[in-house]
């Protein structure tokens, strides 16, 4: 049977619904100390979606059946506001010091009910952490989960001991502190999330990621009004609750049928009266792909993950922003008293009889108070910023992923992997005839492992190959890359845009070359951004010697 085919009649068929709770073993592996774990042992060398459902437990919501909100449950209209700051408790110059506390918290998103989240500080999305090029941060982690957390700071140059890797878990009640001093060139908007094995999908589904902005220390721009959009995902069942992943939730990642600006559903923007602003945008969604449109305007592209590009690119209709990514643009009034942000239809290759993902609104824009004309046109200069040539290359690597189904896997087999029995009468995996895994080079995750060697300062050129039937978004840890060129359906494309990147889209069989180098010693994680995916062990370790 295809692939297609046999997922739509599983999706069809089932009703099954994942737990966490056994994730949470696997990712107890990465605490520095645990107990009673020895049961857990070579948990991890299980590949794929049987890890899921072989110790499957129950857990409230979260079956494919489960009801929704219908899209009007949460208020739309409100004014646009920004993310709250985390206040700096330093007053020390270059010296940024605060405390994230990890925890459940309520929230009122529907009017008459409240949602349990987890949150950072209790706010969703986590506060925007203001920093500077070449501060010295100092980040305590307070975990009052049930499981345990890191924090992963996406994108930025942070040593490998502090940027929250699976294998530096926070366990359940205790705190760590996170040390780093940016380096001098560092700018841009990232982002702060859970990275524990197993365990980073829920994570952030549940509310726990925030934006971070670096601001270079020059900015010949900073005259025009900014704006920072942090996007979330957001699924809502009927009584308010947030249900868990359903089983077509940790094959295609998980999208829900809200997506907030700022934590706020379709929030009102009044442009500023100079006609002009720059937007900061943030895709902190789990999977969700976000193909940007403001109609009427077109933007004008300044940044992205990495900061200023070299040369703005004017006169872009659309623009596609993949889980993790972030750009910044240019929007200028065009006499339009209002717009809508939208997320366009965008068809990224699900499994199943699933449909492509929906166009929705972000937010309005309300341009009635806004000027028009040429002269509110700032000047940008040019080049936006110096890009040095990039080095020759003296390493290559090459990844590929891939997606892999077997079929018809027997209940021997399923009970040799199942370490620890399951007593609860709801269907597992055990019950189905297929193993699911997604894979880097063949493999599944393992934090013992070590999938490839690289040497600082060492540049390279990886070539990464989407081996499969949908899109993946491919990030690399601690440093940024400039893409080089893509290569789909015999059609090779060389990029000439330079620009700095930590993730990367690939559209299904698509190859993407990147020149990349790091400047750190220890491990780097590797892996597909649809949280999901990387859960199931689409990710792989980087030691850099
Ligand atoms: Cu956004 Cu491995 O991270
Ligand atoms: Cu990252
Ligand atoms: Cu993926």
């Amino acid at each position: 049977m295809q692939r297609r085919k046999f997922l739509a009649h599983l999706a069809a068929t089932s009703g099954i619904a994942f737990a966490t709770k056994p994730l949470v073993a696997l990712a107890m592996e990465g605490m520095n100390s645990t107990h009673g774990m020895e049961g857990m042992a070579g948990m991890h060398h299980m590949g794929g979606m049987d890890k899921m459902g072989a110790t499957q437990q129950a857990h409230s919501g979260g079956s494919a059946n489960t009801q929704l909100a219908p899209t009007s449950a949460l208020p739309a209209g409100k004014p646009f506001v920004a993310p709250a700051i985390l206040a700096n408790e330093s007053t020390a110059p270059g010296h940024f010091k605060a405390k994230l506390v990890a925890a459940p918290s309520h929230a009122t998103l529907m009017p008459g009910h409240t949602t349990q989240v987890w949150a950072y500080n209790g706010q969703l999305p986590g506060p925007l952490i203001e920093l500077h090029a070449g501060d010295k941060v100092e980040i305590t982690l307070e975990n009052r989960l049930e499981q345990p957390t890191t924090i992963h700071w996406h994108g930025l140059p942070v040593p490998p001991d502090q940027d929250g890797n699976p294998s530096a878990a926070v366990a359940p009640g205790k705190s760590r502190v996170y040390r780093f001093t940016l380096p001098d060139t560092v700018e841009g908007l990232y982002w702060y999330h859970p990275h524990p094995h197993g365990l980073s999908a829920e994570q952030v589904y549940r509310g726990l990621a925030g934006p971070i902005m670096v601001r270079p220390k020059k900015d010949a721009l900073s005259p025009i009004p900014e704006r920072i959009l942090a996007v979330t995902d957001l699924r809502l069942a009927a009584d308010a609750s947030i249900p868990a992943n359903t089983m077509m939730d940790w094959m295609n990642g998980r999208e829900g049928q809200f997506a907030l600006v700022n934590g706020q559903h379709r929030p009102m923007l009044r442009f500023a009266t100079s006609g002009q602003e720059r937007w900061r945008i943030l895709n902190a969604t789990n999977a969700r792909y976000l193909r940007l449109a403001l109609p009427g305007h077109t933007f004008t592209l300044l940044g992205t993950d990495g900061g200023r590009i070299e040369v703005a690119q004017t006169g872009l209709k659309e623009i596609l922003l993949a889980p993790a990514q972030r750009v910044e643009v240019l929007v200028a009034a065009t006499g339009r008293s209002s717009a809508a942000l939208m997320a366009m239809t965008y068809d990224r290759g699900k499994m199943g009889s699933v449909s492509a993902t929906p166009s929705l609104a972000l937010m309005n824009v309300d341009f009635s108070a806004a000027k028009v004309g040429a002269s509110q046109q700032a000047a940008l200069p040019q080049p936006l910023r110096e890009f040095a040539p990039l080095p020759v290359p003296v390493a290559k690597k090459r990844v590929v992923m891939t997606e892999s189904m077997g079929m018809g896997m027997g209940h021997g087999d399923m009970q040799k992997m199942n370490a620890t029995p399951t007593t609860n009468a709801t269907p597992t995996m055990d019950d189905m005839p297929m193993k699911m895994a997604f894979l880097l080079n063949g493999k599944a995750f393992d934090m013992k492992r070590v999938d490839l060697k690289s040497t600082v300062g060492a540049w390279e050129d990886w070539e990464i190959v989407n081996d499969s039937d949908m899109d993946h978004p491919f990030h690399v840890h601690g440093t940024q890359f400039q893409v080089l060129s893509r290569q789909r359906a015999g059609h090779t494309e060389n990029v000439v845009l330079r620009a700095w990147h930590d993730t990367v889209n690939l559209k299904a069989q698509e190859t993407v070359r990147v020149r990349i180098m790091q400047t750190e010693k220890g491990i780097r994680m590797y892996h597909c951004h649809i949280l999901e995916h990387e859960d199931l062990g689409m990710m792989g370790r980087l030691d850099v010697v």
